[in-house]
């Protein structure tokens, strides 16, 4: 056995210590709202990553309920049951769910349905493993453009780390066009599709905080490592380029907005 830390943990357990609070804890209440989910229910969580979602939807199911979450990275999934063992958290794709048709009375998946290489497949695929006339739930980011601080945060990756790591980082926001979601979700045979575009909050302890988040939390998760020279170099432009952001207690807030999509198996 080695001693080495798997670097795939690392950079789960930053996303959890610098993502999860700062923005996706948020959404937990919404979309677990909007999925009707509720006591005795089976629910299923698409790319749960650490497990905000499920987690905290154990609580809402009850003892006679049921929660698993699903996640293509191994090391999300060890950071996931380290912290919550009650739930049943299972590697896997979300283009290929490992599950019968029916098995859930709830499926929800958030901030993932961007990155998965054929998004109407797993819209597809959550519409199948739900029970029929029960509730399938995904957000995505609204559009770049609408997510302040992030395009300058763009901007500084690909002046100092390049064309790759900038892209790493706009891949959140490709989904972010109703029309076009609309037309992802009928690709997917969906219907009665309703989003519901929310205001969101990102609330950082500093402006570091929210770039490291980036560099050092998200940017692995994607495959992109920089030097820690690089990582400085950026954190002292982006101290600068987003001073604006900064409030009077020292954190940095900003909107991020994001659309929350409803239909029914
Ligand atoms: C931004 S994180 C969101 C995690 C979690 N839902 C949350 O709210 O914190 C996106 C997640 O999608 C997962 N993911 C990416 N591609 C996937 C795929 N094809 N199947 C399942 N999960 C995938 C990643 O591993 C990552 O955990």
């Amino acid at each position: 056995m080695s001693d080495q830390p798997d670097p795939a943990v690392e950079a789960a357990w930053a996303y959890e210590g610098l993502h999860v609070n700062a923005l996706f804890r948020q959404w937990v209440e919404p979309v677990l709202d909007a999925a009707g989910v509720t006591t005795g229910h089976r629910l299923l969580d698409v790319a749960c990553g650490t497990g905000v979602v499920a987690r905290e939807a154990l609580g809402r199911v009850g003892p006679t309920g049921a929660v698993t979450g699903l996640d293509i990275g191994a090391g999300m999934l060890a950071v996931a049951e380290s912290i919550e063992p009650g739930v049943t958290w299972t590697e896997g794709d979300a283009s290929e769910l490992p599950f019968a048709d029916d098995e859930f009375d709830a499926v929800v998946s958030q901030f993932g349905l961007m990155f998965f290489p054929d998004p109407a497949r797993a819209i597809g695929e959550m519409l199948r493993c739900a029970k029929p006339g029960s509730r399938v739930v995904v957000a995505v980011w609204e559009a770049l453009d609408r997510s302040e601080a992030y395009p300058i945060s763009i901007d500084l990756l690909n002046r100092r780390a390049g064309r790759a790591a900038a892209d790493a980082l706009r891949a959140p926001f490709v989904l972010g066009d109703t029309d076009e979601l609309r037309s992802l979700f009928a690709e997917a045979g969906a219907s009665a599709v309703s989003i519901d575009t929310q205001h969101g909050t990102a609330r950082f302890p500093s402006v570091r905080t929210m770039v490291e988040a980036d560099l050092r939390g998200w940017l692995p998760v994607m495959g992109v490592f920089l030097d820690d020279e690089v990582i400085e170099l950026i954190l002292a432009d982006a101290e600068d380029a987003m001073s604006h952001y900064v409030t009077d207690d020292g954190q940095m807030v900003f909107d991020a907005p994001a659309h929350v999509v409803t239909t029914r198996s």
